[in-house]
Parts: structure tokens; sequence; C-alpha cells
């Protein structure tokens, strides 16, 4: 038996959510920063969940965003089960909607879902009844990355965007494997609602001009565009969801020769990096790939916000838990 989805009780996507309701998201994890980009260390904070219970189902690997989970409910008293796919019944042909229904039936008040399937999360919000929280479905969307990535820029900008989250006049670049990427859907989403000028940057196969219809602009020449980037995310290559058909060549991102070429015409080189804005933040969702679609240097530069991307994770997670959980 299904039925229709409420998208102020769950978290599907971003699509879904008004711009104010990204904003009020983006001000609950920031009254949970401690200023540094930590969660704050507030007894009152850690008992705001207690007695609840948030499972996270991980049927595709993770090491951000499940890490992040379980420290956002533990953060707020919750307790927290990991299930992943290996390890699970779902190894004997149980489906993902029989897995969930289970765990909903054991008492579980929060299901967080990733699958390499687009739509899972939606499917199963359709089944049980406690909130599900999309983790990362296939190439749809990634919500609360596209939020983390909101709030680490914003807190990167600052000048008062750190509170409002109001990115108009912003350019951000998104380079790369656009096309296989729920993280560069769900950023796409999140910043053009908060105002930024978003442009997707990537060979014509993996940054296809049908993006447009997201809101976005679409460029497949990084070299003529950097130079008006307050931004840039870069994006791993998938070459694990190409597919055997989807090289040009074996091993060679699709629409180039080589990763040769890939590299020289859209990683971010230090030479690259050299040429953007001063002050221009520079980003990645991870997991990264160094020395391929960003040079380690420019990962570690004083501009990268990288690791400020994860702490957020943290804080954002604990804001979406606490407002679905109603603490
Ligand atoms: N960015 C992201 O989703 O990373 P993980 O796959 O490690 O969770």
């Amino acid at each position: 038996m299904t039925h229709a989805i409420d998208h102020s009780r769950n978290m599907i996507d971003l699509a879904g959510q008004t711009r104010e309701r990204l904003v009020s998201l983006l001000t609950l994890a920031r009254s949970f920063d401690d200023c540094t980009g930590m969660p704050k260390q507030d007894a009152e904070l850690r008992a705001r969940l207690s007695g609840k219970s948030v499972c996270n189902l991980f049927f595709e690997d993770s090491t951000r965003t499940r890490v992040s989970f379980s420290l956002a409910a533990r953060n707020l008293g919750a307790g927290i089960t990991n299930l992943t796919g290996p390890g699970s019944s779902v190894t004997k042909g149980e489906t993902l909607v029989d897995t969930a229904l289970t765990v909903e039936a054991t008492g579980g008040h929060a299901l967080v879902v990733r699958s390499g399937a687009a739509g899972a999360a939606e499917l199963i919000a359709k089944h049980v009844h406690v909130p599900v929280i999309n983790a990362g479905d296939g190439a749809h969307e990634h919500p609360t990355q596209g939020l983390l990535d909101v709030y680490a820029l914003a807190a990167a900008l600052g000048g008062g965007r750190e509170s409002s989250f109001d990115l108009s006049g912003i350019t951000v670049g998104i380079v790369g494997d656009i096309v296989n990427s729920r993280v560069a859907r769900s950023d796409i989403i999140a910043m053009t609602k908060l105002g930024a000028r978003v442009i997707c940057v990537g060979p014509a196969p993996l940054a296809p001009r049908s993006l447009e219809v997201l809101g976005c602009e679409v460029s497949s020449d990084l070299d003529a565009v950097l130079g008006e980037l307050d931004a840039v995310q870069m994006l791993r290559i998938q070459f694990e969801r190409h597919g055997s058909g989807g090289s040009d060549k074996p091993g060679s991102p699709p629409g180039v020769g080589s990763v040769r070429e890939y590299r020289s015409l859209y990683a971010l080189t230090e030479r690259r990096a050299g040429g953007m804005k001063p002050g221009a933040v520079i980003m990645h969702p991870g997991p990264m790939n160094r020395g391929l679609e960003m040079d380690g240097t420019v990962a570690d530069g004083p501009n990268s916000v990288v690791r400020k991307q994860v702490s957020a994770g943290t804080l954002v997670r604990m804001a979406v838990l606490a407002d679905l959980l109603g603490g």
C-alpha cells in the first residue's frame, strides 16, 4: 500500500523544497555551530532527540554521509543503527521496501537511505510512515549534500551571507561529470534557489545542454569561465557509472580522448587556481581523485573549504534530523 509523500515530513530532494525551507534548515544548522564550524557541546542539544532512533540504510558505499548522519544523530541524543547491503537480508533477495518496512517495524523513528537507484528513497517514503531522508539516490539527488555545500560556501563568503544564505551576485562553477552527479543536481537546485548564478562545465557528454532545464548555464570551456567564478565545485569522474559503453575509449572520460586530455582541459591545477579571482572559494564534495580533477596542493590550499564542507555535513544533518523528528 503506497501513500502520497509530504515533503515537509521527509527530505527526498531539494526540488521539492521552497527557498524558505532551505533557509530555515540552514539557519537551524547555524544555531548548532560553535562558530568554528563544529557542533556546540551543549547538554540541551545532546538531549534534543533523546529516545529517538535513527536507522541508516546504506545500500551503496559511503564515508562522509554515513559517518556524519551517525554523529549528527548522536550529537542530538538519538540512537543510531547502521544497516548496509552486504550483511543484510537484501543479499537473500529481500526488497528495499520490505527491508525499510522491517526496520520501521523494529521501532526506528527515521530512515536515512542511500541507494544506487534513482527514486529509491521516494519509493520507500511512499510505503513507510516515519520520515525518510535521501542520502543519495543514483544520479538523482543528494539533498543534504546540496545544503551542506551552500552552508560551507556561505560561511566562506562571509559578509552576512553566512547567516542570510543569500547567494545573489555570486557565480559558482560546477566542473566535471555533472550528468552522473546527484551532488551537482542538488547543488544547482540549492544554489539557484538562493540566488546564485551556476555554470556547469565539462565535455558535452558529461555536461550536456539539457542541464539548463535546472536553471544553470552550461559551458565546455573551463578556461573561458574561470575568471568569472566566485567559487568552484570540482567533481570526481564517476567511471563506475559510465558502463562499458560510456567511454569513447576504455578508461577515457566520455567526450575526451584520454584522462590526460581531460586533465589538461578540466582539472583545477595550481596554474588554473592561480588565475581565479582573489579569494575564490574552492570546493569538492568528495570522494576526491587527487591529481586528476584537482591538484592535491589546491585541495589543501588556503582557499579550499573541502574539510569545512565535511564539517558542515554534520551540522546540516543535525538540522534535518531535528526538524523531521520534532525535537
Ligand atoms: N559526498 C559524499 O556523498 O561522500 P560519501 O559517498 O563518502 O558519503
